[in-house]
């Protein structure tokens, strides 16, 4: 499998870098001592009791997450990426599973998802997967979503993310440009925090 059962826009991602290499380009830019845990940094800082990163790829964000002492599970459905994780981190919960059907049988305080999950979707799951990623959410839970703004006939906009979730039930907390915490003004990438609607 090469990505074509997670969507089209995500095997047209997978047909342009091998996943050998986007691993290794992460590790080279580590080694230089790039940043690159800004995701972790974002959640740690939400101080979670537990959570899921959804869309979790090779567990980039998931391990980072472990090695700082948070209570960490990932979910994702291209089960290559997935390999990676269970090979990196074999002690940590990994669901092979659709963000739109996924039943972990549990809730998270703080449910993630970084990298452009939302548009490496399918167009029609963006909704489900929104609802589905707030039932699994604590009574105080937030969801946290990174992604890019495109100017795409199929693109994602954040009126239509605020959306889905507020049929999921939630309100929007904060919006941001960056997961530094830039302010968001308008950018063309956001990170946006939601809670149940109070
Ligand atoms: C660009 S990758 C990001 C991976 C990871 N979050 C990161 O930041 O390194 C997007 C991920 O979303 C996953 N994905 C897309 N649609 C999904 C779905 N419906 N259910 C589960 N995973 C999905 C893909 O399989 C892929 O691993």
């Amino acid at each position: 499998m090469s990505g074509e059962h997670v969507s089209d826009r995500w095997a047209e991602w997978r047909r342009q870098i091998s996943l050998d290499d986007y691993r290794a380009r992460w590790e080279r830019m580590q080694a230089e001592g790039q940043a690159t845990h800004g995701e972790a940094d974002f959640i740690e800082g939400l101080h979670p009791r537990s959570v899921l990163d959804a869309g979790c790829g090779m567990g980039r964000v998931a391990i980072e997450l472990h090695r700082r002492g948070i209570e960490v599970e990932g979910a994702d459905l291209d089960l290559d990426l997935l390999d990676h994780a269970r090979g990196d981190a074999p002690h940590l919960v990994w669901h092979h599973a659709d963000l739109a059907t996924l039943q972990a049988n549990r809730r998270y305080h703080v449910v993630v998802m970084p990298g452009n999950v939302m548009i490496f979707c399918r167009v029609e799951d963006r909704g489900p997967i929104v609802a589905n990623l707030a039932e699994h959410l604590d009574d105080d839970g937030l969801l946290v979503a990174g992604f890019s703004l495109e100017g795409r006939t199929d693109a994602l906009t954040l009126a239509e993310y605020d959306l889905y979730c507020h049929a999921a039930g939630l309100e929007l907390v904060e919006r941001f440009a960056t997961w530094d915490r830039d302010p968001y003004t308008g950018q063309d990438y956001a990170v946006s925090v939601h809670r149940r609607q109070r």
